[in-house]
């Protein structure tokens, strides 16, 4: 595996594989890889002649500063668990690479992008559309993939490569969850142990939710989950909402999706978690 730092280094390497008609997969990422991103590695690598990772902590999709300083950052072992997965590069750019000056650009996709994080996490889309919308220009690939945890980004990413009409093929993964049921996270390396062992209730409780849906109603099943995350140690929600899965934009009844998802935001001590579960 190549590690590429410039965006003109990165468009020399690709233009023979783009010339040549091969199949470029980009997986974008911002480094503390963990199994999560090996599947979208994996799966690129197997639908794709080249894979290119980006590894780069996009400061512009930040809204709290803190949570940027503290984001983990594990360069080696990341470059490791590329090699290991077949990627082609890693494309790790500088800050001042990816903006040489400020971004302007505002990404209006409401109401995607105003409801949950959105509403929680001001101006964090627009900065990942951003940075997104560049790694697609600078890499063009033929297809891009990205973790179904953030649910909400993949549905934004999907609307605005539909709005620019850009060429490539936006591909969901599944999440990926440790043995107890935890959705794997970057952030999950901030949890102590206590923490990590709170945390179990977020996914057993939308494991949970997903029984008591069959013979409950959408408030009641909200009202559930709402309940037994107020009653778990150490957790604190921020929110959980019933969406439909495509519009993002909460249901009242079962009837008024075929796709309902479910989806959480909690506090654990100081580390936000997501996760989020089909119905
Ligand atoms: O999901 C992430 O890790 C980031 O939001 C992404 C898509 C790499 C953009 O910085």
């Amino acid at each position: 595996m190549k590690i590429i730092h410039t965006i003109k280094d990165l468009q020399m390497e690709l233009l023979p594989f783009r010339s040549g008609g091969k199949k470029i997969g980009l997986v974008p990422t911002m480094g503390a890889l963990h199994h999560g991103h090996a599947s979208l590695v994996n799966r690129s690598v197997s639908d794709n002649d080249i894979t290119v990772v980006s590894i780069f902590v996009n400061p512009t999709q930040f809204n709290d500063k803190s949570d940027l300083e503290k984001y983990p950052r594990t360069f080696d072992s990341d470059s490791r668990l590329l090699e290991a997965c077949g990627a082609t590069y890693a494309f790790v750019p500088a800050v001042l690479e990816m903006y040489p000056e400020p971004d302007t650009r505002h990404f209006d996709f409401a109401p995607l992008d105003t409801v949950m994080e959105g509403q929680f996490r001001p101006g964090h889309f627009n900065g990942v559309c951003q940075i997104v919308s560049k790694l697609f220009d600078a890499v063009k690939p033929t297809r891009a993939y990205f973790g179904e945890k953030d649910f909400q980004q993949l549905a934004i990413i999907r609307e605005m490569v539909r709005r620019m009409n850009l060429s490539l093929e936006i591909v969901g993964c599944p999440i990926v969850r440790e043995e107890d049921g935890l959705a794997l996270s970057s952030r999950n390396a901030r949890l102590s142990v206590r923490e990590r062992d709170n945390a179990l209730m977020i996914s057993k409780t939308l494991f949970e939710s997903r029984a008591f849906a069959k013979t409950h109603t959408v408030m009641e099943t909200v009202l559930f989950v709402q309940d037994s995350i107020h009653n778990a140690p150490g957790l604190r929600l921020e929110y959980f909402e019933l969406v439909d899965g495509d519009t993002l934009q909460p249901i009242s009844q079962w009837s008024d999706t075929e796709y309902a998802v479910g989806c959480i935001t909690v506090f654990c001590g100081e580390v936000r978690l997501i996760d989020n579960i089909k119905y």
